[in-house]
């Protein structure tokens, strides 16, 4: 058997535990998405959003890169977030980052892994300049790399409140809440490490004021 011949068979399975266990599931399911979570996570194999937090289908809208970057010209994550804001009406938005991330220890190196690759990393790179002076007085290399995926979370719930679509909906309906995250691959733990909750006070530099 071929290896995804496997991912086919188990399908079959679990559809019809599925029904065994609640008959109604798919045709609940098929007929309305009502998810009250947007979850920006990492592409990492290691961190699936619903196993992680005993969700199930239909509870979280999910998109995924490495290392959860918020970029501000990325249209695929913007759609989502625009999909999930204004039209889902998501309540909260998590970005779930996870120690032992591979993007940020990449983006810590004077690797170069190429154009594209250099060109997502260098934002994490970036994150690293701005908390260059905190990231720099870290003399173990664990516990800096560590540190470096938690702030890299932090900035990117940030970007989010920079957004119109965020501060749009805010304006409206006081909503949605920003959470950052951060996974424990050794204990399967999170540890929320920041939080902007609706109409947060944002730099006012970037501040929409006729939305
Ligand atoms: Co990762």
């Amino acid at each position: 058997m071929r290896p995804y011949n496997k991912l086919l068979l188990d399908n079959k399975a679990w559809a019809k535990e599925r029904i065994e266990v609640d008959p109604d599931f798919f045709n609940r399911l098929s007929a309305l998405q009502s998810p009250e979570f947007l979850w920006i996570g990492c592409s990492d194999s290691r961190v699936p959003a619903n196993q992680i937090t005993g969700t199930e289908p239909g509870e979280i809208f999910v998109h995924r890169n490495i290392a959860n970057m918020v970029i501000h010209t990325d249209t695929n994550l913007f759609s989502v977030l625009d999909y999930a804001v204004t039209h889902l009406e998501v309540k909260h938005i998590i970005v779930c980052g996870h120690y032992g991330c591979g993007g940020v220890k990449a983006a810590m190196s004077n690797h170069d892994f190429n154009q594209i690759l250099n060109m997502w990393l260098r934002n994490i790179k970036d994150v690293y300049r701005m908390y260059q002076a905190e990231l720099d007085e870290i003399p173990d290399e664990e516990a800096k790399f560590a540190r470096l995926t938690e702030l890299n979370v932090k900035e990117q719930v940030i970007h989010l409140a920079k957004t119109s679509v965020v501060q749009r909906a805010w304006k409206k309906r006081q909503a949605p809440d920003l959470h950052g995250w951060v996974y424990g691959l050794k204990d399967g733990i999170i540890n929320p490490i920041f939080e902007m909750k609706a109409n947060s006070v944002i730099d006012p530099l970037y501040q929409y004021d006729d939305l």
